[in-house]
């Protein structure tokens, strides 16, 4: 049997990010959504083993569409959740490298967060803002990504994403999309941050 995707837990309770994100949306969001693209990309991987034995003919242009969808989806939120941590635990600024990187690279955190929020507000539709570590300029540079899909960045190294879809905010913001990338700052991660950016280094 080839080896299927599999569904992380969260690294904390479902709870643990209120009141900036509540229970309610994790629990969609994870066990919902989250699990529908692991399920989808385990779903075209075996769709694709079938065609390869004969027992199935399959669109391939459409199952790899579906395949690199719900991978992504995969790999995006289970970047997103520890890049996320309880109030207390996450927010404020980072320190060490990240803090140094973000200097050289944005100038200071408050440009760097004003430039990272405008580009999660300004995502047409559903999508995400993610931060990367560029390992040519040895910056951070900023994308960002419509729906799930990849282009060009998509080997650069992600240390921090936010997840802008409706399904992320729409229960506790509403349209306010806004008011949520605002109060997301208060359970970033910036310890996990740290060790991607020196994985990213190495
Ligand atoms: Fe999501």
């Amino acid at each position: 049997m080839p080896k299927k995707y599999e569904l992380p837990p969260l690294p904390y309770k479902y709870n643990a990010l209120e009141p900036y994100i509540s229970e309610k949306i994790m629990q969609f969001h994870h066990d919902r959504h989250h699990a529908g693209y692991v399920n989808g990309a385990n779903a075209a991987l075996e769709k694709l083993e079938k065609a390869r034995a004969g027992q199935l003919q399959v669109d391939i242009r459409a199952v790899l569409r579906d395949y690199s969808f719900n991978v992504d989806g995969h790999k995006l939120h289970s970047l997103f959740w520890p890049n996320m941590a309880p109030p207390g635990k996450g927010g404020g600024k980072p320190g060490g490298a990240v803090a140094d990187l973000i200097q050289k690279s944005f100038s200071d955190f408050d440009k760097f967060k004003t430039q990272f929020s405008d580009a999660a507000k300004q995502v047409e539709g559903s999508g995400w803002a993610l931060l990367l570590y560029e390992p040519e300029l040895d910056e951070l540079v900023l994308t960002q990504v419509e729906k799930q899909n990849f282009m060009h960045l998509a080997e650069l190294p992600i240390l921090l994403g936010l997840d802008v879809w409706e399904h992320a905010y729409y229960i506790d913001y509403g349209p306010d999309r806004a008011k949520y990338v605002e109060n997301w700052w208060n359970v970033v991660n910036w310890s996990d941050v740290e060790s991607r950016l020196s994985k990213a280094r190495r």
